[in-house]
């Protein structure tokens, strides 16, 4: 399909250097916002590996969306200056209050959830990112406040 003569073009541009994988993904993540599931087979052949091996990177980084984003994007950190501060709870906190049981994307497609590990905000622990705007001093009510407001367009 188109998908995949699209991920063999990538994949074919950077064929044959060294480390060629990860320009690939980034290439294909740019692209389709995600690492298309049709994709993979082409990415395997262009490198050389097996499918496990693949699946083993995209889902070692967590950059790597195996399914395309939700309308809005919501980054917690989760490095040590933050988790002392809370964020482990914050961070159940927030994904049980979306009904997500691990990171992901809303069911709705309204928010992407995922991990970050330093936004550079540790004394302002616990610190997150909503739609790239940074937030410090998070609380599972101030979230709540910063998601009700106006998405960005
Ligand atoms: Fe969270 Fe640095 S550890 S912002």
């Amino acid at each position: 399909d188109a998908t995949a003569r699209r991920a063999r073009e990538i994949a074919g541009a950077h064929a044959g250097r060294d480390g060629a994988l990860l320009p690939i993904l980034h290439d294909l993540q740019a692209e389709f916002g995600h690492i298309p599931e049709a994709a993979r087979p082409e990415i395997a052949d262009a490198v050389n590996i097996s499918a496990a091996e693949l699946h083993g990177v995209i889902s070692f980084y967590t950059d790597f969306r195996t399914a395309p984003a939700g309308r809005r994007s919501l980054r917690l950190c989760r490095a040590e200056a933050c988790q002392a501060m809370g964020g482990a709870a914050l961070w159940r906190e927030v994904l049980a209050g979306l009904g997500l049981d691990e990171f992901g994307t809303t069911p709705d497609g309204r928010l992407t959830v995922e991990p970050v590990y330093c936004l550079g905000l540790c004394a302002c622990a616990p610190a997150a990112m909503l739609d790239g705007e940074p937030l410090g001093r998070v609380t599972a009510d101030r979230l709540s406040a910063a998601l009700a407001g106006a998405a960005p367009c």
